[in-house]
C-alpha cells in the first residue's frame, strides 16, 4: 500500500509544460494566459465575467470593499466555515453576525439568517461548504425581502450543481479559491465570477493599485498610453504562471470531478451500515464536487471523534477535524453567541482523505480500518 495523502492536487505533464512556457515566454503576470484562465473559469461557471485574484480571501475582500461595505455595518455569515468566510468582514471594518446551520448539510440555515437581520445588516456570505451548494434560492429571497447583498462563498465549489445550474451561475457574485486543497488550483489564487460588467471593471482596478489599465493593455499600446490611478488599490494580483497551471487544470477538471465522486461513492456504500460513523447528507437537487468527505460520529458511539482519528491515524490514514467553528476562535469569541448546531458539528465531524489520486486500495484500506473499529474498538 502506497502512503496515503489526506489532500494532493492532481498535476501531469500538462500542468508542468504550462508553467514553463508561461517561465520561457517572459509574460509572467498581468498577461494572455491570465486573460484566457479568466474567460474559460466564467465559461465553464455559465457567468460572463471572471477577475483573478491572488487567493479568496483578497477577491472577496475586495467584493464587499466595492460594495462600500465598512465600519457600523453587519454581514451574516455561517460561524461553520474557514475562518477567512469571517476575517473577510472584520478587515472591511464590519461587524460579523453569526448564523447558524441546517445539520444535515452544514451549510447556512436560512431560516436563521432571517432572525439575525438587523438595521446595520448590509449583506450575506452565502457558504458552499465543502463543495456543497447551500440553499442559495432561500437566501436570495431572504436578501430581496430585506434588501441584502449576498456573496456567494464558492471557495470549495468549482464544478458543483444547484438545481442543474451551476455554482458560479447562481448569485450576482461568487468568489472561488484555487488553493491548494481545491478541486482545481494553481497553488494560491482566488477567482470573482460575476455578471456584472460595472463590478468586473472595479475588480479589475482594485486588484492592481486602482491603475485604469492593465499592463498588457499598456504594452499592447502606442507608448503614450498611460495609465491613470482614479482610486486607491492593493497589490491582489494572480501570477500568469498560476493562470497557466490553472488552464491545465480547467482542461482536467471532468476527470477531477469523475475520480472524486468515484471515491465518494466508494465511502458511501462501504460506510452505510457503519454503527458510529454517519455519512454526508447530499439533497437530491444537488450535486456536490466532493472538494471534502466529511462524517459525523454519532453521539453516543462507543469511540469519541478524536479517538476514531487517533485510531485511523495510527494505521497510516491521515484525517482531519471537520469545518472549524469561527465564533470560538479569539477574535470573535461573544458569551451572547448560541450556535448549537455549529458547535456539535465542529466537535463530531472529521474529514477522511479524499483527492482524485487516491488509490482503490487505499480506499479499501481506510474502509476495512473503519469496519475494524467498529468490531474491536
Ligand atoms: C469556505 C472557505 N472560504 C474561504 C476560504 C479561503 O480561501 P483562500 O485560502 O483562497 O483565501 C476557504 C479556504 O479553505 C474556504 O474553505
Amino acid at each position: 500500500l502506497n502512503p496515503i495523502a489526506f489532500s494532493r492536487p492532481y498535476f501531469g505533464a500538462e500542468e508542468e509544460r504550462a508553467a514553463l512556457s508561461t517561465l520561457r515566454s517572459g509574460w509572467i503576470v498581468g498577461g494572455a494566459r491570465l486573460a484566457e484562465f479568466e474567460e474559460q473559469f466564467a465559461a465553464r461557471c455559465g457567468a460572463r465575467h471572471a477577475v483573478g485574484t491572488s487567493s479568496w480571501t483578497t477577491g472577496a475582500f475586495l467584493v464587499l470593499k466595492a460594495w462600500g461595505i465598512g465600519p457600523g455595518d453587519e454581514v451574516i455569515v455561517p460561524s461553520l466555515t474557514f475562518i477567512a468566510s469571517v476575517n473577510i468582514i472584520a478587515h472591511a471594518g464590519a461587524t460579523p453576525v453569526f448564523a447558524e446551520i441546517d445539520p444535515r448539510t452544514w451549510n447556512i440555515d436560512p431560516a436563521d439568517v432571517v432572525k439575525k437581520i438587523g438595521p446595520r445588516t448590509r449583506a450575506i456570505i452565502a457558504i458552499d461548504q465543502l463543495g456543497l451548494p447551500c440553499e442559495i434560492d432561500s437566501i436570495h429571497e431572504v436578501a430581496r425581502r430585506h434588501g441584502l447583498l449576498v456573496l456567494q462563498d464558492a471557495a470549495c465549489a468549482i464544478g458543483s450543481e444547484y438545481r442543474g445550474k451551476p455554482v458560479g451561475s447562481l448569485s450576482q457574485v461568487s468568489v472561488f479559491s484555487l488553493h491548494a486543497r481545491k478541486v482545481l488550483t494553481t497553488a494560491e489564487g482566488g477567482m470573482i465570477v460575476t455578471n456584472d460588467e460595472p463590478l468586473r471593471n472595479r475588480m479589475r482596478l482594485l486588484r492592481q493599485q486602482g491603475m485604469s489599465l492593465s499592463d498588457f493593455a499598456r504594452h499592447a499600446g502606442p507608448p503614450t498610453t498611460f495609465e491613470t490611478y482614479p482610486e486607491i488599490g492593493y497589490n491582489f494580483r494572480i501570477t500568469d504562471i498560476q493562470a497557466a497551471i490553472g488552464l491545465s487544470q480547467m482542461a482536467r477538471l471532468n476527470e477531477m470531478l469523475r475520480l472524486r465522486r468515484r471515491v465518494a461513492e466508494r465511502y458511501i456504500e462501504g460506510l452505510a451500515r457503519h454503527p458510529f460513523i454517519a455519512l454526508p447528507f447530499v439533497p437530491g437537487h444537488v450535486q456536490p464536487n466532493w472538494q471534502s468527505f466529511q462524517v459525523r460520529v454519532r453521539a453516543g458511539s462507543a469511540l469519541t471523534r478524536n479517538a476514531v482519528m487517533e485510531r485511523l491515524h495510527g494505521r497510516g490514514i491521515p484525517v482531519r477535524r471537520g469545518v472549524m467553528a469561527s465564533h470560538r476562535e479569539a477574535p470573535y469569541r461573544e458569551p451572547s453567541v448560541h450556535l448549537p448546531n455549529t458547535v456539535a458539528a465542529a466537535d463530531n465531524c472529521l474529514q477522511l482523505p479524499m483527492h482524485p489520486g487516491l488509490e482503490d486500495d487505499q480506499v479499501g484500506h481506510i474502509l476495512a480500518s473503519l469496519d475494524d473499529l467498529a468490531r474491536n474498538h
